[in-house]
Protein backbone atom coordinates (compact mmCIF):
# COMPACT_ATOMS: atom_id res chain seq x y z
CA UNK A 1 0.00 0.00 0.00
CA UNK A 2 1.13 3.63 -0.63
CA UNK A 3 -0.56 6.64 -1.44
CA UNK A 4 0.74 10.19 -0.79
CA UNK A 5 -0.87 12.08 1.85
CA UNK A 6 -2.01 15.20 -0.65
CA UNK A 7 -3.79 12.59 -2.68
CA UNK A 8 -5.77 11.42 0.47
CA UNK A 9 -6.91 14.56 1.80
CA UNK A 10 -8.40 15.68 -1.97
CA UNK A 11 -9.83 12.38 -2.21
CA UNK A 12 -11.77 12.79 1.05
CA UNK A 13 -12.78 16.52 0.19
CA UNK A 14 -13.79 15.04 -2.78
CA UNK A 15 -16.42 12.77 -1.18
CA UNK A 16 -17.82 15.24 0.98
CA UNK A 17 -18.55 17.41 -1.96
CA UNK A 18 -19.90 14.75 -4.08
CA UNK A 19 -21.97 13.59 -0.57
CA UNK A 20 -23.63 17.25 -0.92
CA UNK A 21 -25.91 15.91 -4.06
CA UNK A 22 -29.32 14.23 -3.29
CA UNK A 23 -29.42 11.32 -5.76
CA UNK A 24 -31.99 9.40 -3.60
CA UNK A 25 -34.57 10.05 -6.74
CA UNK A 26 -32.28 10.88 -9.19
CA UNK A 27 -34.01 8.82 -11.65
CA UNK A 28 -36.63 11.33 -12.24
CA UNK A 29 -35.05 14.35 -14.05
CA UNK A 30 -32.54 14.48 -17.05
CA UNK A 31 -28.37 14.35 -16.36
CA UNK A 32 -26.61 16.71 -19.28
CA UNK A 33 -23.51 15.44 -19.29
CA UNK A 34 -20.17 17.85 -21.07
CA UNK A 35 -16.86 17.15 -21.73
CA UNK A 36 -14.43 19.79 -19.77
CA UNK A 37 -11.97 20.88 -22.55
CA UNK A 38 -8.53 22.41 -22.06
CA UNK A 39 -7.17 19.75 -19.77
CA UNK A 40 -6.10 16.74 -22.26
CA UNK A 41 -4.20 16.34 -25.36
CA UNK A 42 -6.90 13.92 -26.69
CA UNK A 43 -9.36 16.53 -26.33
CA UNK A 44 -7.67 18.93 -28.77
CA UNK A 45 -8.38 18.57 -32.26
CA UNK A 46 -5.14 18.55 -33.38
CA UNK A 47 -4.32 15.66 -31.90
CA UNK A 48 -3.51 12.68 -34.08
CA UNK A 49 -5.39 9.95 -32.52
CA UNK A 50 -3.78 7.09 -34.76
CA UNK A 51 -0.54 8.10 -33.57
CA UNK A 52 -1.07 8.63 -29.77
CA UNK A 53 0.62 7.03 -27.14
CA UNK A 54 -0.88 7.83 -23.87
CA UNK A 55 2.19 6.24 -22.02
CA UNK A 56 4.30 8.57 -23.78
CA UNK A 57 2.37 11.71 -22.78
CA UNK A 58 1.24 11.30 -18.98
CA UNK A 59 -2.26 9.75 -20.13
CA UNK A 60 -2.42 13.42 -22.45
CA UNK A 61 -2.85 15.31 -19.04
CA UNK A 62 -1.21 19.08 -20.41
CA UNK A 63 1.64 20.95 -18.69
CA UNK A 64 -0.55 24.14 -17.63
CA UNK A 65 -1.17 25.54 -14.55
CA UNK A 66 -4.57 25.79 -12.90
CA UNK A 67 -6.75 28.27 -11.39
CA UNK A 68 -6.89 25.90 -7.98
CA UNK A 69 -3.33 25.87 -7.70
CA UNK A 70 -1.86 29.40 -8.88
CA UNK A 71 1.08 30.13 -5.79
CA UNK A 72 1.24 26.91 -4.63
CA UNK A 73 4.59 26.43 -3.28
CA UNK A 74 4.44 22.79 -2.98
CA UNK A 75 6.49 20.67 -5.16
CA UNK A 76 3.34 19.41 -6.54
CA UNK A 77 3.20 17.00 -9.79
CA UNK A 78 0.62 17.95 -12.82
CA UNK A 79 -1.38 15.07 -11.50
CA UNK A 80 -1.66 16.17 -8.09
CA UNK A 81 -2.16 19.94 -9.22
CA UNK A 82 -4.79 18.51 -11.79
CA UNK A 83 -6.53 16.25 -8.57
CA UNK A 84 -6.17 19.48 -6.80
CA UNK A 85 -8.56 21.82 -9.64
CA UNK A 86 -10.54 18.90 -10.30
CA UNK A 87 -11.43 19.27 -6.34
CA UNK A 88 -11.97 22.58 -6.36
CA UNK A 89 -14.25 22.36 -9.74
CA UNK A 90 -16.71 20.35 -7.34
CA UNK A 91 -15.74 22.16 -4.52
CA UNK A 92 -17.34 25.68 -6.66
CA UNK A 93 -20.04 23.74 -8.36
CA UNK A 94 -23.51 24.30 -7.60
CA UNK A 95 -25.30 21.49 -5.92
CA UNK A 96 -26.77 20.27 -9.00
CA UNK A 97 -23.09 19.85 -10.69
CA UNK A 98 -20.76 17.19 -10.00
CA UNK A 99 -17.14 16.66 -12.09
CA UNK A 100 -16.21 13.15 -12.62
CA UNK A 101 -12.80 11.76 -14.32
CA UNK A 102 -13.07 9.17 -16.20
CA UNK A 103 -9.88 6.78 -17.34
CA UNK A 104 -11.90 4.50 -20.15
CA UNK A 105 -9.08 1.57 -21.38
CA UNK A 106 -10.18 -0.17 -24.19
CA UNK A 107 -9.14 -4.25 -23.89
CA UNK A 108 -5.77 -5.39 -25.38
CA UNK A 109 -6.25 -7.06 -28.38
CA UNK A 110 -8.48 -9.96 -28.91
CA UNK A 111 -8.94 -12.79 -31.00
CA UNK A 112 -11.49 -11.13 -33.15
CA UNK A 113 -9.21 -8.38 -33.66
CA UNK A 114 -6.54 -10.42 -34.99
CA UNK A 115 -8.75 -12.50 -37.02
CA UNK A 116 -10.56 -9.04 -38.49
CA UNK A 117 -6.85 -7.95 -39.51
CA UNK A 118 -6.49 -11.65 -41.05
CA UNK A 119 -9.60 -12.06 -42.94
CA UNK A 120 -9.79 -8.36 -43.75
CA UNK A 121 -6.75 -7.56 -45.61
CA UNK A 122 -5.22 -7.25 -48.73
CA UNK A 123 -7.67 -9.53 -51.07
CA UNK A 124 -10.87 -8.62 -49.58
CA UNK A 125 -12.16 -4.75 -47.87
CA UNK A 126 -12.92 -5.37 -44.22
CA UNK A 127 -16.86 -6.51 -44.69
CA UNK A 128 -15.88 -9.78 -45.91
CA UNK A 129 -15.40 -10.14 -41.86
CA UNK A 130 -18.50 -8.57 -41.49
CA UNK A 131 -20.48 -10.65 -44.31
CA UNK A 132 -19.24 -13.67 -43.05
CA UNK A 133 -16.55 -14.81 -40.68
CA UNK A 134 -17.65 -12.48 -37.77
CA UNK A 135 -20.81 -14.73 -37.30
CA UNK A 136 -18.75 -17.65 -37.12
CA UNK A 137 -17.41 -18.84 -33.76
CA UNK A 138 -14.60 -19.12 -35.13
CA UNK A 139 -11.93 -21.01 -37.55
CA UNK A 140 -10.16 -24.29 -37.35
CA UNK A 141 -7.01 -23.01 -35.13
CA UNK A 142 -8.72 -20.14 -33.34
CA UNK A 143 -12.39 -19.33 -31.40
CA UNK A 144 -13.43 -15.71 -31.25
CA UNK A 145 -16.95 -15.83 -29.67
CA UNK A 146 -16.34 -13.62 -26.70
CA UNK A 147 -13.14 -13.37 -27.72
CA UNK A 148 -10.08 -13.51 -24.66
CA UNK A 149 -7.20 -11.74 -25.40
CA UNK A 150 -4.18 -12.99 -27.90
CA UNK A 151 -0.57 -13.02 -26.21
CA UNK A 152 -0.41 -9.34 -28.03
CA UNK A 153 -3.03 -8.12 -26.02
CA UNK A 154 -2.11 -9.69 -22.67
CA UNK A 155 1.20 -7.73 -23.40
CA UNK A 156 -0.92 -4.62 -24.02
CA UNK A 157 -2.65 -4.83 -20.97
CA UNK A 158 0.93 -5.25 -18.90
CA UNK A 159 1.92 -2.06 -20.44
CA UNK A 160 -1.44 -0.63 -19.06
CA UNK A 161 -0.49 -1.83 -15.74
CA UNK A 162 2.97 -0.73 -15.58
CA UNK A 163 2.02 2.44 -17.01
CA UNK A 164 -0.23 3.00 -14.02
CA UNK A 165 2.12 1.94 -11.28
CA UNK A 166 4.46 4.45 -13.15
CA UNK A 167 1.88 7.11 -12.86
CA UNK A 168 1.20 6.18 -9.02
CA UNK A 169 4.82 6.55 -8.05
CA UNK A 170 6.11 9.09 -9.66
CA UNK A 171 2.96 11.33 -10.45
CA UNK A 172 1.02 10.48 -6.91
CA UNK A 173 -2.04 10.36 -9.77
CA UNK A 174 -5.27 10.26 -8.01
CA UNK A 175 -6.27 6.17 -7.39
CA UNK A 176 -9.29 5.00 -8.96
CA UNK A 177 -11.85 5.12 -6.47
CA UNK A 178 -14.62 2.36 -8.81
CA UNK A 179 -14.00 0.24 -11.20
CA UNK A 180 -16.66 -0.64 -13.81
CA UNK A 181 -15.77 -3.28 -16.68
CA UNK A 182 -17.82 -4.34 -19.75
CA UNK A 183 -18.63 -8.16 -19.16
CA UNK A 184 -17.04 -9.63 -22.06
CA UNK A 185 -14.28 -11.49 -21.91
CA UNK A 186 -11.37 -9.68 -23.16
CA UNK A 187 -12.40 -6.50 -20.75
CA UNK A 188 -12.86 -8.90 -17.35
CA UNK A 189 -9.03 -10.08 -18.59
CA UNK A 190 -7.64 -6.86 -19.22
CA UNK A 191 -9.21 -4.82 -16.03
CA UNK A 192 -7.42 -8.26 -14.22
CA UNK A 193 -4.30 -7.91 -15.86
CA UNK A 194 -4.30 -3.88 -15.80
CA UNK A 195 -5.21 -3.11 -11.88
CA UNK A 196 -2.98 -6.27 -10.11
CA UNK A 197 -0.14 -5.99 -8.14
CA UNK A 198 -0.35 -2.36 -8.01
CA UNK A 199 -0.09 0.13 -5.11
CA UNK A 200 -3.50 0.54 -4.26
CA UNK A 201 -4.88 1.94 -0.99
CA UNK A 202 -6.58 -0.26 0.85
CA UNK A 203 -9.50 1.66 1.05
CA UNK A 204 -9.87 1.58 -2.86
CA UNK A 205 -9.38 -1.65 -3.79
CA UNK A 206 -9.84 -3.08 -7.56
CA UNK A 207 -13.04 -4.62 -7.06
CA UNK A 208 -14.57 -4.26 -10.52
CA UNK A 209 -18.65 -4.28 -11.19
CA UNK A 210 -19.19 -5.65 -14.14
CA UNK A 211 -22.04 -4.01 -15.95
CA UNK A 212 -24.15 -4.76 -18.61
CA UNK A 213 -24.50 -1.83 -20.56
CA UNK A 214 -20.55 -0.89 -21.04
CA UNK A 215 -20.54 -4.15 -23.85
CA UNK A 216 -19.12 -3.44 -27.13
CA UNK A 217 -22.27 -2.21 -29.71
CA UNK A 218 -23.96 -5.17 -30.69
CA UNK A 219 -24.31 -6.74 -33.43
CA UNK A 220 -24.47 -9.79 -35.18
CA UNK A 221 -20.99 -10.67 -34.44
CA UNK A 222 -19.92 -13.84 -32.32
CA UNK A 223 -17.50 -11.42 -30.74
CA UNK A 224 -20.26 -9.33 -29.52
CA UNK A 225 -22.30 -12.16 -27.82
CA UNK A 226 -21.10 -12.24 -23.89
CA UNK A 227 -20.54 -15.80 -22.05
CA UNK A 228 -23.28 -16.25 -19.20
CA UNK A 229 -22.96 -14.99 -15.37
CA UNK A 230 -21.94 -18.54 -14.15
CA UNK A 231 -18.95 -18.72 -16.27
CA UNK A 232 -17.97 -14.31 -15.54
CA UNK A 233 -18.03 -15.55 -12.23
CA UNK A 234 -15.72 -18.35 -12.60
CA UNK A 235 -13.24 -16.57 -13.88
CA UNK A 236 -13.08 -13.94 -11.65
CA UNK A 237 -14.17 -15.02 -8.49
CA UNK A 238 -13.70 -11.39 -7.06
CA UNK A 239 -15.38 -9.40 -9.08
CA UNK A 240 -18.27 -7.61 -8.26
CA UNK A 241 -21.37 -8.46 -10.69
CA UNK A 242 -24.23 -6.30 -11.09
CA UNK A 243 -27.52 -7.96 -9.55
CA UNK A 244 -29.28 -7.46 -13.08
CA UNK A 245 -26.85 -9.18 -15.09
CA UNK A 246 -29.02 -11.88 -16.21
CA UNK A 247 -27.40 -15.45 -16.56
CA UNK A 248 -27.86 -15.68 -20.29
CA UNK A 249 -27.18 -12.87 -22.73
CA UNK A 250 -31.09 -11.90 -23.51
CA UNK A 251 -29.66 -8.54 -26.15
CA UNK A 252 -27.48 -10.32 -28.45
CA UNK A 253 -29.83 -12.48 -31.41
CA UNK A 254 -28.06 -12.93 -33.94
CA UNK A 255 -30.24 -11.30 -36.30
CA UNK A 256 -30.59 -7.26 -35.62
CA UNK A 257 -28.36 -4.99 -33.85
CA UNK A 258 -27.86 -1.62 -32.34
CA UNK A 259 -28.25 1.27 -34.77
CA UNK A 260 -25.24 4.41 -33.54
CA UNK A 261 -28.97 5.98 -31.77
CA UNK A 262 -29.24 2.80 -29.99
CA UNK A 263 -26.07 2.45 -28.36
CA UNK A 264 -25.69 6.25 -27.86
CA UNK A 265 -29.17 5.87 -26.24
CA UNK A 266 -28.29 2.70 -24.16
CA UNK A 267 -24.67 4.49 -22.99
CA UNK A 268 -26.52 7.02 -21.71
CA UNK A 269 -28.28 4.90 -19.29
CA UNK A 270 -25.15 3.23 -17.88
CA UNK A 271 -23.19 6.30 -17.40
CA UNK A 272 -26.51 7.85 -15.83
CA UNK A 273 -26.34 4.70 -14.09
CA UNK A 274 -22.65 5.27 -12.61
CA UNK A 275 -23.32 9.12 -11.70
CA UNK A 276 -26.98 8.40 -10.05
CA UNK A 277 -25.37 6.21 -8.14
CA UNK A 278 -21.25 6.66 -7.24
CA UNK A 279 -20.03 9.40 -5.18
CA UNK A 280 -16.73 8.93 -6.35
CA UNK A 281 -15.02 11.21 -8.68
CA UNK A 282 -12.21 9.12 -10.26
CA UNK A 283 -13.16 6.29 -12.12
CA UNK A 284 -12.23 3.54 -14.24
CA UNK A 285 -13.93 1.72 -17.09
CA UNK A 286 -13.28 -1.27 -19.58
CA UNK A 287 -14.62 -1.49 -22.45
CA UNK A 288 -14.83 -1.37 -26.01
CA UNK A 289 -13.60 0.83 -28.86
CA UNK A 290 -17.18 1.19 -30.31
CA UNK A 291 -18.62 1.65 -26.59
CA UNK A 292 -15.83 4.18 -25.89
CA UNK A 293 -16.98 5.98 -29.01
CA UNK A 294 -20.50 6.19 -28.23
CA UNK A 295 -19.78 7.57 -24.56
CA UNK A 296 -17.62 10.02 -26.05
CA UNK A 297 -20.48 10.82 -28.28
CA UNK A 298 -22.79 10.89 -25.22
CA UNK A 299 -20.05 13.25 -23.50
CA UNK A 300 -19.52 15.58 -26.21
CA UNK A 301 -16.24 14.47 -26.76
CA UNK A 302 -14.71 15.15 -30.10
CA UNK A 303 -13.93 11.48 -31.63
CA UNK A 304 -10.96 9.90 -30.45
CA UNK A 305 -10.03 6.41 -31.62
CA UNK A 306 -8.37 4.35 -28.86
CA UNK A 307 -5.72 1.60 -30.09
CA UNK A 308 -6.05 -1.74 -28.53
CA UNK A 309 -5.39 -1.44 -24.90
CA UNK A 310 -5.34 2.23 -24.83
CA UNK A 311 -6.57 4.34 -22.20
CA UNK A 312 -8.23 7.94 -22.48
CA UNK A 313 -9.12 10.21 -19.20
CA UNK A 314 -12.30 12.43 -20.04
CA UNK A 315 -13.24 15.33 -17.59
CA UNK A 316 -17.05 15.32 -16.97
CA UNK A 317 -19.42 17.63 -15.85
CA UNK A 318 -22.86 16.66 -15.27
CA UNK A 319 -25.73 18.43 -14.52
CA UNK A 320 -28.63 17.12 -12.97
CA UNK A 321 -31.68 18.83 -14.13
CA UNK A 322 -34.92 18.40 -13.20
CA UNK A 323 -36.23 17.89 -17.47
CA UNK A 324 -34.82 17.26 -20.03
CA UNK A 325 -35.92 15.85 -23.85
CA UNK A 326 -38.13 12.84 -23.65
CA UNK A 327 -36.20 9.60 -23.57
CA UNK A 328 -36.20 7.82 -27.01
CA UNK A 329 -35.45 4.77 -27.70
CA UNK A 330 -34.41 4.25 -30.97
CA UNK A 331 -34.69 1.16 -33.18
CA UNK A 332 -32.44 -1.50 -33.93
CA UNK A 333 -31.53 -2.61 -37.45
CA UNK A 334 -31.26 -5.82 -39.25
CA UNK A 335 -27.55 -7.24 -40.71
CA UNK A 336 -27.13 -9.24 -43.50
CA UNK A 337 -24.76 -11.71 -43.66
CA UNK A 338 -23.88 -14.71 -46.14
CA UNK A 339 -23.69 -18.57 -45.95
CA UNK A 340 -20.41 -18.75 -46.93
CA UNK A 341 -17.07 -16.35 -47.86
CA UNK A 342 -18.99 -13.34 -50.11
CA UNK A 343 -17.88 -12.53 -53.61
CA UNK A 344 -17.43 -9.04 -51.87
CA UNK A 345 -18.94 -6.67 -50.33
CA UNK A 346 -20.32 -3.04 -51.50
CA UNK A 347 -19.07 -0.48 -48.40
CA UNK A 348 -21.05 1.73 -49.15
CA UNK A 349 -24.35 0.08 -48.92
CA UNK A 350 -25.81 -0.83 -44.95
CA UNK A 351 -26.58 -4.26 -46.80
CA UNK A 352 -23.74 -4.39 -49.02
CA UNK A 353 -22.78 -8.30 -48.78
CA UNK A 354 -22.96 -9.98 -52.52
CA UNK A 355 -22.63 -13.27 -51.56
CA UNK A 356 -21.44 -16.59 -54.04
CA UNK A 357 -24.10 -18.42 -54.35
CA UNK A 358 -22.19 -21.79 -53.74
CA UNK A 359 -22.15 -21.85 -50.09
CA UNK A 360 -24.20 -23.66 -47.76
CA UNK A 361 -27.72 -24.09 -49.46
CA UNK A 362 -26.46 -22.37 -52.49
CA UNK A 363 -27.42 -19.16 -51.15
CA UNK A 364 -27.27 -16.19 -53.32
CA UNK A 365 -28.86 -13.54 -51.73
CA UNK A 366 -27.85 -12.23 -48.06
CA UNK A 367 -29.68 -13.87 -45.30
CA UNK A 368 -31.57 -11.19 -43.53
CA UNK A 369 -34.15 -12.11 -41.29
CA UNK A 370 -36.65 -9.69 -42.48
CA UNK A 371 -39.30 -10.47 -39.67
CA UNK A 372 -37.74 -10.25 -36.69
CA UNK A 373 -38.82 -7.04 -34.37
CA UNK A 374 -36.46 -4.21 -34.74
CA UNK A 375 -37.41 -2.62 -30.77
CA UNK A 376 -34.34 -2.13 -28.77
CA UNK A 377 -34.31 -4.61 -26.05
CA UNK A 378 -35.69 -3.85 -22.30
CA UNK A 379 -32.36 -2.80 -20.53
CA UNK A 380 -31.51 -3.63 -17.15
CA UNK A 381 -32.96 -0.55 -14.88
CA UNK A 382 -32.31 -2.70 -11.74
CA UNK A 383 -28.83 -0.50 -10.82
CA UNK A 384 -30.41 1.11 -7.78
CA UNK A 385 -29.76 0.00 -3.90
CA UNK A 386 -26.68 -1.90 -4.89
C1 LIG B 1 -33.46 13.71 -1.00
O1 LIG B 1 -34.60 13.54 -1.84
C2 LIG B 1 -35.62 12.69 -1.31
C3 LIG B 1 -36.68 12.45 -2.35
O2 LIG B 1 -37.02 13.62 -3.03
C4 LIG B 1 -36.16 13.35 -0.01
O3 LIG B 1 -37.14 12.52 0.55
C5 LIG B 1 -34.99 13.51 0.97
O4 LIG B 1 -35.46 14.20 2.11
C6 LIG B 1 -33.85 14.31 0.35
N1 LIG B 1 -32.70 14.28 1.26
C7 LIG B 1 -32.01 15.36 1.53
C8 LIG B 1 -30.85 15.18 2.47
O5 LIG B 1 -32.27 16.48 1.08
C1 LIG C 1 -39.41 10.23 -7.68
O1 LIG C 1 -39.71 10.81 -8.95
C2 LIG C 1 -40.85 10.26 -9.58
C3 LIG C 1 -40.97 10.86 -10.97
O2 LIG C 1 -40.90 12.26 -10.93
C4 LIG C 1 -42.10 10.54 -8.70
O3 LIG C 1 -43.22 9.97 -9.30
C5 LIG C 1 -41.86 9.92 -7.33
O4 LIG C 1 -42.94 10.25 -6.47
C6 LIG C 1 -40.56 10.41 -6.71
N1 LIG C 1 -40.27 9.69 -5.49
C7 LIG C 1 -39.89 10.29 -4.37
C8 LIG C 1 -39.61 9.42 -3.21
O5 LIG C 1 -39.77 11.51 -4.28
C1 LIG D 1 -1.83 10.20 -38.04
O1 LIG D 1 -0.89 9.20 -37.69
C2 LIG D 1 -0.86 8.11 -38.59
C3 LIG D 1 0.06 7.04 -38.01
O2 LIG D 1 1.27 7.57 -37.58
C4 LIG D 1 -0.42 8.59 -39.97
O3 LIG D 1 -0.41 7.51 -40.87
C5 LIG D 1 -1.39 9.66 -40.44
O4 LIG D 1 -0.94 10.20 -41.65
C6 LIG D 1 -1.51 10.77 -39.41
N1 LIG D 1 -2.57 11.67 -39.81
C7 LIG D 1 -2.41 12.98 -39.88
C8 LIG D 1 -3.59 13.79 -40.28
O5 LIG D 1 -1.35 13.51 -39.59
C1 LIG E 1 4.55 17.32 -19.76
O1 LIG E 1 5.90 17.36 -19.38
C2 LIG E 1 6.44 16.09 -19.03
C3 LIG E 1 7.85 16.30 -18.48
O2 LIG E 1 8.51 17.28 -19.17
C4 LIG E 1 6.42 15.18 -20.25
O3 LIG E 1 6.91 13.92 -19.91
C5 LIG E 1 4.98 15.05 -20.72
O4 LIG E 1 4.93 14.28 -21.91
C6 LIG E 1 4.37 16.41 -20.98
N1 LIG E 1 2.96 16.24 -21.29
C7 LIG E 1 2.42 16.67 -22.41
C8 LIG E 1 0.97 16.38 -22.59
O5 LIG E 1 3.04 17.26 -23.28
C1 LIG F 1 10.03 17.84 -7.19
O1 LIG F 1 9.42 16.61 -7.65
C2 LIG F 1 10.12 15.97 -8.70
C3 LIG F 1 9.29 14.81 -9.20
O2 LIG F 1 8.74 14.08 -8.14
C4 LIG F 1 11.49 15.56 -8.19
O3 LIG F 1 12.22 14.97 -9.26
C5 LIG F 1 12.24 16.80 -7.71
O4 LIG F 1 13.47 16.42 -7.12
C6 LIG F 1 11.43 17.54 -6.66
N1 LIG F 1 12.08 18.81 -6.34
C7 LIG F 1 12.20 19.24 -5.10
C8 LIG F 1 12.87 20.57 -4.92
O5 LIG F 1 11.80 18.57 -4.15
C1 LIG G 1 -7.70 -18.62 -38.25
O1 LIG G 1 -7.55 -17.22 -38.08
C2 LIG G 1 -6.28 -16.82 -37.63
C3 LIG G 1 -6.31 -15.31 -37.49
O2 LIG G 1 -6.91 -14.96 -36.29
C4 LIG G 1 -5.22 -17.23 -38.59
O3 LIG G 1 -3.96 -16.89 -38.07
C5 LIG G 1 -5.30 -18.72 -38.82
O4 LIG G 1 -4.38 -19.07 -39.83
C6 LIG G 1 -6.69 -19.11 -39.26
N1 LIG G 1 -6.78 -20.55 -39.36
C7 LIG G 1 -7.15 -21.16 -40.46
C8 LIG G 1 -7.22 -22.64 -40.39
O5 LIG G 1 -7.45 -20.53 -41.47
C1 LIG H 1 -6.33 -11.82 -11.71
O1 LIG H 1 -6.37 -13.11 -12.30
C2 LIG H 1 -5.51 -14.03 -11.68
C3 LIG H 1 -5.49 -15.27 -12.52
O2 LIG H 1 -6.80 -15.66 -12.86
C4 LIG H 1 -5.99 -14.26 -10.27
O3 LIG H 1 -5.15 -15.16 -9.59
C5 LIG H 1 -5.99 -12.93 -9.53
O4 LIG H 1 -6.57 -13.08 -8.26
C6 LIG H 1 -6.78 -11.88 -10.28
N1 LIG H 1 -6.56 -10.61 -9.62
C7 LIG H 1 -7.44 -9.65 -9.60
C8 LIG H 1 -7.05 -8.44 -8.83
O5 LIG H 1 -8.51 -9.72 -10.16
C1 LIG I 1 -21.85 -21.33 -19.34
O1 LIG I 1 -20.72 -21.05 -20.14
C2 LIG I 1 -19.71 -22.03 -20.08
C3 LIG I 1 -18.51 -21.52 -20.88
O2 LIG I 1 -18.90 -21.15 -22.16
C4 LIG I 1 -20.24 -23.36 -20.61
O3 LIG I 1 -19.24 -24.35 -20.49
C5 LIG I 1 -21.46 -23.75 -19.81
O4 LIG I 1 -22.03 -24.93 -20.36
C6 LIG I 1 -22.49 -22.64 -19.82
N1 LIG I 1 -23.59 -22.97 -18.94
C7 LIG I 1 -24.81 -23.20 -19.40
C8 LIG I 1 -25.83 -23.57 -18.38
O5 LIG I 1 -25.10 -23.11 -20.58
C1 LIG J 1 -26.84 20.55 -22.05
O1 LIG J 1 -25.68 21.37 -22.02
C2 LIG J 1 -25.37 21.93 -23.28
C3 LIG J 1 -24.03 22.62 -23.15
O2 LIG J 1 -23.94 23.35 -21.98
C4 LIG J 1 -26.50 22.85 -23.71
O3 LIG J 1 -26.22 23.39 -24.97
C5 LIG J 1 -27.79 22.05 -23.77
O4 LIG J 1 -28.88 22.89 -24.07
C6 LIG J 1 -28.07 21.36 -22.46
N1 LIG J 1 -29.20 20.46 -22.61
C7 LIG J 1 -30.25 20.50 -21.77
C8 LIG J 1 -31.31 19.48 -22.01
O5 LIG J 1 -30.33 21.31 -20.87
C1 LIG K 1 -36.37 -14.69 -37.89
O1 LIG K 1 -36.97 -13.99 -36.80
C2 LIG K 1 -38.10 -14.61 -36.27
C3 LIG K 1 -38.75 -13.67 -35.26
O2 LIG K 1 -37.87 -13.38 -34.22
C4 LIG K 1 -37.69 -15.95 -35.68
O3 LIG K 1 -38.82 -16.61 -35.17
C5 LIG K 1 -37.04 -16.81 -36.76
O4 LIG K 1 -36.54 -18.00 -36.19
C6 LIG K 1 -35.91 -16.06 -37.42
N1 LIG K 1 -35.40 -16.83 -38.54
C7 LIG K 1 -34.11 -17.03 -38.74
C8 LIG K 1 -33.75 -17.81 -39.97
O5 LIG K 1 -33.24 -16.58 -38.01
Amino acid sequence: MMYSSVGFAFAAAALASAQTLNLTNSTAGYINYTTVTGYFLQDESTTNATAFDYTATNFGLLNRTYPATTGLTGNLTQWQKFEAQVNALNADAPLNTAYKVLFMGRHGEGYHNAAQTYYGTPAWNVREWDCYWAELNGNATVSWDDADLTPAGVAQAEVANAFWQHEITYQHIPYPQSYYTSPLTRCLRTANITFSDLDLPEYYPFVPTVRELFRESIDIHTCDRRSNRTYIHNLFPSYNIDPSLTEFDELWNDVTGETSAAQDARSKKVLDSVFDTDDHTWISITSHSGEIASILRVLGHQAFSLNTGAVIPVLVEAKFLPTGPALSNPLYTTSTHCAAPPVTSIATLSQGCVCSGTGVGGITTPIYNATMSTAAPSYPTAYYGM
